[in-house]
């Protein structure tokens, strides 16, 4: 199984982890001057196919942007350098870059270990779309690596976590899962949309496989929806590629060229979304309405496994759903919306909205449950937008 497209062309050089620090990566990973024209950024190379020079005479490879696109290509040089893996690969979506790699390393009759509470949009993946081809799957709590062990099966080919996870930022441990997925011939797959590899880089922890929704952190402003696969492994790499083209579910250009501006401001904007998130999560620690407070920067796991804690802040109040709802409503700053990661604040009632596919499941959230996404406004302006809808 060959993976089409250059390895090599001009968008091609993996920035490795030894030879840059990581505020140095997200500007210049996959980002050397354009060759003919100097241009400081890639292009956005809107074009679907590549005159050749004589029947198979490729330049640099190109042939077809769905098997790849100099722009495409530019991001994925840049995922791969700032999770530290060798192989990086850009989706429409973070669901289909799960889908895609889902499909890639399991079969029909596989099963696989995923988190008792996954983003509901995965959890809808397994047990709506892939369990109808066969795939079984088991979920767990997975602070209890016991639990996690007990669940491996001869036909587990994937132990899959989120960590923070949506929206209850639980943290498991990278490193014991890693042990737990290699004794078992099985690969560590992390979702590390919620921390983004300023905060937490998994495969330096030994996971295998990183995916994200680009959506989020990565593409930082919430214009642009996208996903990607990064891979420690050569040959798993390869793989992913071959069924990136022949799945069909890949970045687009405009879309790449988002993504990977996104990614430039990405340490600056995180340690913004850190010192608000920590002051709101401070806030509501000390307020009579709010009753647990979810942010993870107490956990001596997440303290041994990220640099810092996110911007994401979960709490349930007191008064049930019936007040959980009027919260979100009230908010000014704050806007009610689903998704999460950009530079503005966000809202949300996850057992109404972002979760609502998991009612009635095993991965069901409490109804009272609100959920923040901390932009990075002025801290004070946040703080009082969240008194006010308080009450
Ligand atoms: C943790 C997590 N993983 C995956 C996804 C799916 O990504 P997308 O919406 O880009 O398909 C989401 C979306 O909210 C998410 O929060």
């Amino acid at each position: 199984m060959t993976a089409t497209g250059p390895t090599n062309g001009p968008y091609c050089e993996v920035v490795s982890d030894d030879q840059h620090a990581f505020e140095t990566r997200v500007i210049h990973g996959g980002q050397q001057a354009d060759p003919r024209t100097g241009a400081v950024v890639p292009p956005i190379y809107a074009v679907s196919t590549y005159k050749q020079d004589g029947v198979g005479g490729l330049r640099d490879g190109y042939e077809y942007s769905r098997s790849a696109n100099p722009t495409r290509d530019a991001l994925q040089a840049n995922l791969a350098g700032i999770e530290s893996g060798a192989r990086g690969l850009a989706f429409a979506s973070g669901l289909a870059a799960e889908d895609t790699l889902l499909r890639t390393v399991c079969k029909p009759a596989d099963h696989v270990v995923i988190p008792n509470d996954a983003y509901g949009g995965t959890y809808r993946l397994f047990a709506r779309v892939l369990e109808r081809w066969g795939l079984d799957f088991t979920p767990v709590a997975q602070q209890d690596l016991s639990a996690v062990r007990d669940a491996i099966r001869d036909t587990t080919r994937i132990i899959w976590c989120e960590t923070p996870t949506n929206p209850l930022l639980n943290i498991v441990d990278i490193a014991a899962l890693a042990g737990i997925a290699r004794d078992a011939g099985a690969h560590l797959v992390v979702d590390n949309t919620f921390a983004s590899p300023a905060l937490q880089r998994p495969l330096e922890l030994g996971a295998d496989v990183v995916v994200h929704s680009t959506t989020k952190y990565l593409g930082g402003h919430s214009d642009v929806v996208g996903g990607a696969i990064v891979t420690s492994d050569v040959e798993l790499g390869e793989q992913l590629a071959y069924h990136q083209n022949a799945m069909g579910a890949v970045c687009g250009p405009f879309d790449a060229w988002l993504v990977l501006r996104g990614i430039k401001t990405l340490s600056v904007r995180m340690d913004r979304h850190c010192d608000n998130a920590e002051r709101v999560a401070a806030m509501l620690r000390q307020h009579d309405a709010v009753v647990d407070v979810r942010y993870p920067d107490l956990d001596e796991v997440a303290r041994k496994q990220m640099s810092r804690f996110g911007g994401m802040v979960s709490f349930r109040v007191k008064g049930g759903e019936a007040k959980a709802v009027d919260v979100c409503g009230r908010t000014r700053i704050f806007t009610l919306a689903e998704s999460l990661g950009g530079v503005e604040s966000l809202i949300e009632h996850p057992g109404r909205m972002t979760h609502a596919s998991a009612a009635g499941s095993p991965l069901e959230v409490p109804s009272d449950l609100v959920r923040l996404s901390v932009g990075i406004e002025n801290a004070e302006d946040l703080v009082a937008d969240l008194l006010a809808a308080l009450g």
